[in-house]
């Protein structure tokens, strides 16, 4: 029995799709005048706006009573406090102890954390303070300038995010963040910098990641050439949880960094892999960031279900993804400094809730997480708004807005916020058919010409969407937006019984890629691949071959 579908609140949710399913925003807006205020939630300066949705009262009740009837209560407590809740690694997820600024123990297998959580931020502070007041400086005597970022997926993703949201709040030192496995590329970005005057920061976890550790590789080479081993030991550092193999590559041990098996990648800004952002925001800043996300983590933790942010947020995903088949999700910041949050987030719920198999391992007969995606606005509009308003898809969206973005400026940009509420109203609004042929009308068309051209004219509405008001973009409220969608993504891994912790999914790739690039490097294929994959590394070995005779000639 597969106790989701089979639950109560899921077949009552099943009824209640069959009611909703007609139900049209625009007519809910006019029945009760005071639903923003009774779908709309504030988190400090966060106000998610969720009232255009396709949801009443009951809908809310019947979704918070599934969450309850997956023990959702007990499993954010079990978060917390460090149970091994990523079942199939074995391993805590306690990314909320990076931020957790209290005092009691965190117990992870017999060893209070809370202890290597604030030791390492100590090291973190005084080497980040030590390089921007130039006490620490790069081997030839002079202050840092550059720091450069070395890592992918979650090692580059959140990083590289928050130090594009943030970069108003940074100074004297500016980050690069190099996450493509190519040795030209690497070599021409760092042609353009310093020496003796960059950091360069290898962040992978694992310190396996091939395309990490061929950027790395290039790195030392280039420090070395600069500074020999006086530049690797000023200014080549790792964030790991693979300290030997760090060390085998031949960072010094005072360089390293350490991280921890609780922290899954994509959750792991909040530790030194948000290094570089310090180093460039300063850790003043990059406290706020923390405080900004444990603000998210109380509220998390003591609001009920039906006034809790990440819960509602989640639910409304359940909502549309297994019920409307939406299966897919738009993220539409429209912020400039926001524009590769839609990227972060992709990680964040793609690789979290790309899973097929329960907790327990048991094949699910149920979808799962939502293909995320998403782009900036304006620039989207013009772009591929043009689906989400009269294309065949039902595509929910979360709209996010910061109204102000400069730290020391109150400006405000009126057009943005006029562009995302338009947006927003049209998606529930639409156009209807008789509002078309009238506007038609209205430009001097006759009755039959407008009556031939509205059709294309016509917006269907009813699209569902979240609008995300930030007062201000700064660390403190980006923490808070962050933590909000950690805790989304983790309530509906709940909801779905599934692992939002752990990727087996990406772990075969990676090894068949090291046999094939044995194989393009010894030009001969070590085993019987599949006809496709055989021809193509035939193909490119026979091309570097013509390549080579044409050298040779
Ligand atoms: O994509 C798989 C993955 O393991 C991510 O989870 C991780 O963020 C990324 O690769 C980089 O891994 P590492 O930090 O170990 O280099």
């Amino acid at each position: 029995m597969n106790n989701l579908t089979d639950s109560q609140s899921w077949q009552a949710l099943r009824s209640h799709y069959c009611e909703m399913e007609a139900v049209r925003m625009r007519d809910l807006f006019e029945q009760d005048e005071a639903r923003y205020q009774k779908f709309s939630l504030q988190v400090g300066d966060l106000l998610l706006d969720y009232s255009k949705n396709r949801i009443v009262d009951k809908t809310l009740k019947l979704l918070c009573q599934l969450a309850e009837g997956q023990g959702l209560s007990d499993q954010i407590d079990q978060l917390f406090n460090g149970q091994l809740i990523n079942q199939s690694e074995r391993r805590a997820a306690l990314h909320t102890a990076l931020r957790d600024r209290g005092s009691e123990p965190i117990w992870v297998q017999g060893r209070d954390i809370r202890v290597d959580v604030l030791s390492n931020f100590a090291r973190m502070q005084t080497f980040v303070n030590d390089v921007r007041e130039a006490r620490y400086c790069g081997f030839s005597g002079e202050s840092i300038t550059d720091v450069v970022n070395l890592g992918i997926g979650g090692s580059d993703l959140g990083p590289g995010m928050a130090y594009m949201a943030l970069q108003s709040y940074a100074d004297n030192i500016k980050c690069h963040y190099y996450s493509f496995c190519d040795e030209h590329y690497i070599k021409e970005r760092l042609a353009e910098l310093d020496p003796r005057r960059t950091i360069v920061i290898v962040v992978s976890k694992s310190f396996t990641t091939q395309e990490t550790l061929t950027m790395a590789r290039y790195a030392k080479h280039w420090l070395m050439e600069a500074g020999s081993d006086l530049a690797l030991n000023k200014q080549f550092i790792a964030v790991t949880a693979n300290i030997e193999r760090a060390l085998a590559f031949g960072v010094a041990k005072a360089n390293v960094f350490p991280l921890w098996d609780w922290v899954g990648g994509r959750f792991s800004l909040w530790s030194s892999v948000g290094l570089s952002l310090a180093l460039a925001i300063g850790m003043e800043h990059f406290s706020e960031l923390l405080a900004g996300a444990e603000a998210m983590d109380v509220h998390f933790r003591q609001s009920d279900f039906n006034r809790n942010m990440p819960v509602i947020l989640a639910l409304l995903n359940i909502w549309y993804n297994n019920f409307f088949e939406a299966t897919t999700k738009a993220i539409i910041p429209y912020s400039r400094q926001l524009q590769f949050f839609p990227a972060y987030l992709q990680q964040l719920h793609m690789e979290s809730q790309g899973k097929n198999v329960a907790q327990n391992g048991m094949k699910l007969t149920y979808t799962t997480g939502p293909i995320l995606w998403g782009g900036t606005g304006s620039n989207s509009q013009h772009s591929f708004h043009q689906l989400l308003m009269q294309g065949s898809h039902l595509v929910p969206v979360d709209f996010i807005l910061p109204l102000k973005v400069y730290p020391n400026s109150d400006f405000i940009n009126s057009q943005l916020i006029a562009n995302c509420f338009a947006q927003s109203r049209t998606l529930m609004n639409g156009h209807l058919l008789k509002e078309a042929i009238a506007d038609l009308k209205s430009q001097g068309l006759d009755d039959e010409q407008a009556k031939h051209i509205a059709p294309h004219k016509v917006i269907p509405g009813n699209c569902p969407s979240n609008v995300l008001l930030l007062s201000r973009l700064n660390p403190y409220n980006l923490g808070l937006l962050l933590a909000l969608y950690e805790h989304k993504v983790f309530v509906q891994s709940v909801i779905w019984n599934i692992n939002a912790f752990d990727q087996w999914g990406v772990e075969q790739g990676k090894r068949l890629a090291s046999q094939l690039v044995a194989d393009l490097q010894n030009c001969k294929l070590s085993q019987n691949y599949d006809h496709s994959t055989s021809q193509l590394m035939q193909h490119v070995l026979g091309s570097v071959e013509n390549e080579e005779s044409r050298v040779d000639e």
